[in-house]
């Protein structure tokens, strides 16, 4: 695609569609913002949106729908089997994905729900470039556990590697040798790996991988809930592919792998999820799964009307216009991050724009939760709900003992065509002076940590009177300013 220059040499990236339907936003004062944390635990999962601003939890579900995917919603075949709403989504997978067997799914983590309880038994080791805390917690559940294995440079912050997302291949060989290829049921691919900072991986590592696999007989599973952006990246960054099309790289992605598994509601800007596969032996392998866990075989808990916002998000995600808005909106807050010094992952990547916590709050030790601790100023400060990604998004090991992350990320997603350049200059604006402040930021700790998943619901309590001191701070510089 041609990049649009302006003639006053600024780079900026140009919205490449309109705005037809609005949503009227809040801007609450910090008074009340600061009461809505300690009613949410300091836990920006719970809180309610009359309290949130700008929305930068996550691009889960919240993309912005296109006319074309609103208009489709209205011609939903509702049938509770044999809905041609189905046979139409059916058609946009093998078009999109390459993969004629598709089975639906209510959203991405239902799939890992399906394939765990297939696949994984006591023992079972599952290979990944990253873990995404949903699969892992599934895994766990049935038995199983998974290794990490990233290259050391995805664990950098500040690199210049374009594909962090990859697996590292002499790794991988040498835990398959260690645990016997008959233990592990399946390798997991992530694209745009999620929780290293929405880091892609390239085709070539793909085929790596799917070699290593061949060789030792294992299945290749792909959680494809990032897709598009991963083939955007291929495009851009990956000197083969530089004159390929997005549906070309897509397909060689999906190509690859036994098992394709999404969330739509990333995906395709939509709700749902799917498996698909061309393997008949994988197909019936999960087939059975789906009416005792999701619904019949032809809408898989996903509302008829969802099902053809899918198959037309799914095409719309072959369009690089479409797909390049939310990466060059994040990039230009990366950059504009990084221009003013604080210290954010490297290089832009997809989802989401990550400050290191660590770095951002250094004077709070990780025991302390400082990716939390640095959402709930960032809420406090300017009504922007980001997502904590760190210690607080990780599990306990199987004896209970706290885990700490690798990284501790402040990840502020950044949906598709959802937010003007203005928001995500305020945004740019109030980090800054966050950073200036950092010091007024102080720790978190848990009041009430629910076994699994703990960080959406849980609840935690500052260390100290940090947020009020943070809150004074803001009112001295700001004035009456929201
Ligand atoms: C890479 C990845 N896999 C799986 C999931 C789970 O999908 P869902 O939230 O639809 O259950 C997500 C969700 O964010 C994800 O980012």
């Amino acid at each position: 695609m041609q990049e649009i220059k302006f003639y006053s040499g600024e780079t900026i990236p140009l919205e490449l569609h309109k705005v037809r339907i609005v949503q009227k936003l809040n801007l609450v004062p910090i008074e009340r913002r600061l009461e809505a944390l300690y009613e949410g635990g300091f836990n920006t999962f719970r809180l309610s949106t009359l309290d949130v601003f700008l929305d930068m939890l996550t691009d889960s579900g919240t993309n912005a729908m296109s006319d074309n995917q609103l208009a489709a919603m209205m011609q939903a075949d509702d049938a509770y089997a044999g809905s041609q709403s189905f046979i139409r989504l059916q058609k946009a997978v093998e078009d999109v994905l390459g993969k004629k067997l598709l089975l639906p799914v209510h959203q991405g983590r239902a799939a890992e729900n399906i394939i765990s309880t297939a696949y994984i038994k006591k023992g079972s080791l599952v290979p990944m470039n990253y873990h995404f805390t949903t699969a892992m917690a599934h895994i766990t559940q049935n038995g199983g556990k998974i290794a990490e294995l990233l290259y050391d440079e995805a664990y950098k912050i500040n690199s210049d590697h374009p594909f962090k997302g990859n697996m590292n291949i002499e790794k991988l060989e040498e835990t398959i040798k260690h645990h016997g290829a008959n233990n592990i049921p399946f390798i997991r691919m992530e694209a745009s790996t999620n929780l290293i900072g929405g880091q892609p991986f390239s085709i070539q590592n793909l085929r790596d991988v799917r070699a290593m696999a061949d060789k030792y007989g294992i299945r290749l599973v792909l959680d494809a809930s990032l897709l598009g952006e991963n083939a955007y990246l291929v495009l851009k960054r990956e000197e083969e592919f530089k004159d390929s099309n997005m549906g070309e790289i897509i397909k060689i992605m999906t190509g690859m792998a036994d098992l394709v598994y999404f969330s739509a509601r990333k995906l395709s800007s939509s709700r749902g999820g799917g498996m698909c596969t061309d393997n008949m032996t994988i197909y019936k392998e999960l087939e059975a799964l789906v009416p005792l866990y999701e619904g019949f075989l032809t809408y898989g808990g996903i509302s008829i009307r969802e099902i053809e916002a899918m198959a037309v998000g799914l095409y719309e995600t072959l369009d690089e216009s479409m797909i390049c808005q939310s990466p060059s909106f994040i990039k230009y807050l990366v950059d504009a991050l990084d221009g003013k010094g604080i210290p954010v992952i490297k290089p832009a990547g997809v989802l989401g724009a990550h400050v290191d916590a660590m770095q951002f709050c250094a004077h709070i030790p990780q025991t302390e939760y400082p990716a939390g601790a640095l959402a709930s100023a960032l809420f406090l400060i300017s009504g922007v709900r980001g997502m904590e990604r760190g210690s607080i998004s990780n599990q306990r090991d199987e004896y209970g003992n706290e885990t700490y992350a690798d990284m501790e990320l402040l990840r502020l997603a950044v949906p598709r065509r959802v937010f003007t350049l203005s928001q995500i200059k305020y945004v740019e604006d109030r980090l800054n002076w966050l950073y200036d402040n950092r010091l007024l930021i102080g720790g978190l700790r848990f009041v009430y940590e629910p076994p699994v998943l703990r960080f959406f619901m849980g609840g935690l309590e500052p260390t100290s009177d940090w947020p009020v001191k943070l809150m004074a701070k803001f009112k001295e510089d700001f004035g009456e300013s929201l």
